[in-house]
């Protein structure tokens, strides 16, 4: 048995739990109940950065004392994480007394040991990560991650005396590769060493900033927060009295998102050395997620809180979207059209399907105490493909590797579902002559319900255990007991259906059409030919209670999360109001702005992705060719169109 000690970065307090959070601690907790499943003793650190000017001054503009939006937010992600069924053993929060006393024992160790001076430094300052920027790393004078422009601070503060640790950590980097995974990552870091390693300043004058751990030898600064940060890691596990993190430091390995790797890769191991600490095992690092090519950030406000989704389609789907849809270290698009496109192939056809076929033929054949027949090719080829997608799944998690072990793992469900498909076990079931055979079959499939039963757990927990569960197992699974082919009975098994509703798309669609109001406009979209010959003709009376109008775009923007809707402001004689049109994919919307077009004013209101719509642009549409409805002579908007 193995003990296994991960960490999740700690998420600032200044915002709320988002998307990118949720990749991260989802993540971590897949590995986690893996290295469980395995047979290890595992523990799980998530927790809140919680001291800083960031959070200073969001507290300030709240009206709160920082420690009250402190409180109130980690709150947050505490019921976040509990509500995502994550499994970590402790929440640390930098604000607790078990956390700032060793950050301070840590100062004074260092400060004795000569490894802190006083000193002055000018350079440039970003607010938003709170650290200096060198001239190498400014883009046009600004922060190359905030796009904001920096502020040139010289003051007086206690320095870690960094710079002398460079040699060391090229050294141990180029001595242990894998200290830094995936690659690239340990080379952006020596990429890093190539240049002159500063020594960083590791305080923060009480004239500035209050709002973090005073220094324990001069009490006119605080910590700088990022030294104050990455010390968690460390101050969760190091009380002697606690059974429960006791010898856990030695195993311990991160998971951070790739923004954060200079402070995790070159002030964090450094800060350790210096300490006398034995440094981290490994460090883990994925990529971005983006949305619609942009970055997800809380600056540019495109985040997509962690609920909204998973309240929508379930949290296994969320989960499993995260993990299927990202190669690890790399970055990866998030669209709610993707996820669903998953959510509907992979888990309510393949596997959905599957559960579904496997327990309905095996509940209507009732339980079998003793197989008689034997297993044949086709059964053994199951159990061959099955012992693959383990191996595949232990050595895909050895790195974090989500995407492969899923990825495996679908290729056996596939192959069950060919065997479904190729033993025809109801045909089968005709012929009582065939019922060994049929045993037999459903036998295997008995044996590839235990086994994913088992292999999905990390990834797809409450899927796994209704698999688990309709088949009468209760016990806690284990990655030892997944093996096909020693399995000689059926069990009594309760009918799955609908483990993961399919999502219709049409539904979907609906709504990006040019407006949601009116029926049959997403066909209309599509172009699938002249409606006019088939409609039914309608007395003038009936035309007339629709009212056309001229109405001129004023402004014009994308709605967010959405590829299709473009949201409208128009003028319509004296009114102004808001209208949605499923014209994103054809039109931009700066070419909209000015431009008269033909609305549908008299419609009832409806709210698409967010944002009400009143009324309907015209547009003709054929084979993917829109135009919009306009005007050869122009007349006032407002004027009616009959
Ligand atoms: N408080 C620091 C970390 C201190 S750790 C000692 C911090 N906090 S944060 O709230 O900004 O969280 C950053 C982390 O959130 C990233 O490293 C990553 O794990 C996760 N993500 C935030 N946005 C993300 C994406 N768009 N995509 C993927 N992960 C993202 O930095």
């Amino acid at each position: 048995m193995g003990t296994f000690y991960l960490t999740t970065p700690i998420y600032y307090v200044n915002a709320r739990p988002h998307l990118g959070h949720a990749c991260t601690t989802i993540m971590a907790d897949a590995m986690c109940r893996y290295r469980r499943l395995a047979g290890d003793r595992v523990y799980f650190l998530t927790g809140t950065d919680e001291h800083g000017e960031r959070i200073a001054q969001v507290a300030a503009q709240a009206g709160k004392s920082p420690q009250a939006y402190a409180d109130e937010i980690a709150a947050v992600f505490r019921e976040t994480w509990q509500r995502l069924g994550i499994t970590n053993d402790d929440f640390i929060r930098t604000t607790e007394p078990r956390h700032r006393k060793v950050v301070q024992e840590v100062l004074q160790r260092l400060y004795d040991a000569g490894e802190i001076y006083f000193g002055e430094y000018g350079g440039w300052y970003c607010y938003g990560c709170e650290r200096f920027y060198t001239e190498k790393e400014i883009v046009d004078g600004k922060c190359p991650d905030h796009q904001t422009a920096l502020t040139f601070i010289k003051e007086k503060n206690y320095f870690f005396k960094m710079s002398k640790y460079q040699d060391w950590l090229i050294k141990h980097l180029e001595d242990n590769p894998g200290f830094i995974q995936p690659d690239r990552y340990r080379n952006e870091v020596l990429g890093f060493l190539r240049e002159p390693l500063q020594d960083l300043s590791i305080s923060r004058p009480t004239s500035r900033l209050e709002w973090g751990i005073p220094l324990p030898f001069d009490d006119k600064y605080v910590t700088y927060v990022w030294f104050d940060a990455l010390l968690n890691y460390y101050s969760a596990v190091t009380d002697e009295a606690n059974p429960k993190t006791r010898g856990l430091w030695e195993h311990v390995e991160h998971l951070i998102g790739k923004d954060i790797l200079k402070p995790h890769g070159v002030y964090w191991p450094t800060m350790l050395k210096a300490a006398g600490i034995p440094l981290y095992r490994r460090l883990n690092v994925h990529g971005y997620w983006s949305l619609g090519g942009s970055k997800m950030s809380k600056s540019v406000g495109n985040v997509v809180e962690a609920f909204q989704l998973t309240d929508k389609y379930g949290h296994d789907a969320f989960r499993y979207f995260l993990l299927r849809e990202m190669n690890f270290g790399l970055d990866a698009s998030f669209s709610e059209e993707a996820l669903v496109d998953r959510l509907n192939a992979d888990l309510a056809n393949d596997l959905g399907n599957l559960v579904s076929r496997a327990t309905t033929l095996i509940a209507a054949a009732g339980p079998v105490a003793q197989v008689t027949a034997p297993g044949e090719a086709a059964d053994r080829h199951i159990a061959t493909f099955a012992a693959n997608a383990r191996a595949a799944v232990e050595q895909a998690m050895q790195t974090f590797e989500f995407q492969k072990a899923l990825g495996a793992i679908w290729t056996f469900i596939g192959t069950v579902n060919r065997y479904v498909d190729a033993s025809a076990p109801w045909a089968l079931a005709k012929d009582p002559a065939k019922r060994p055979r049929l045993e037999r079959v459903l036998c295997t499939l008995a044996d590839a319900l235990g086994f994913l039963g088992i292999v999905l757990d990390p990834f797809l927990p409450d899927a796994a255990r209704k698999i688990r569960e309709a088949i009468g197992q209760s016990a806690t699974p284990t990655l030892e007991a997944a093996v096909v082919g020693r399995l000689t009975s059926v069990p009594r098994v309760r009918k799955v259906s609908g483990l993961f509703p399919r999502i219709d798309t049409k539904e979907r669609e609906a709504p990006t059409a040019l407006s949601p109001q009116g029926r049959g406009q997403g066909e209309g979209l599509k172009g699938e030919g002249p409606k006019g010959e088939g409609a039914a003709k309608i007395p003038i009376t009936d035309f007339q209670k629709v009212d056309l109008r001229v109405a001129e775009v004023l402004a014009a923007e994308k709605v967010a999360k959405s590829k299709k809707l473009l949201k409208l402001t128009i003028r319509v004689g004296e009114e102004t109001r808001t209208l949605v049109a499923g014209v994103a994919e054809h039109y931009e919307p700066g070419a909209l702005v000015g431009r008269k077009v033909v609305i549908v004013a008299n419609l009832e209101p409806a709210t698409l992705m967010g944002v009400e719509s009143n009324g309907m642009v015209l547009a003709a549409s054929q084979e993917g060719t829109v135009s919009l409805l306009t005007l050869d002579k122009d007349v006032p908007s407002g004027a009616q169109v009959k």
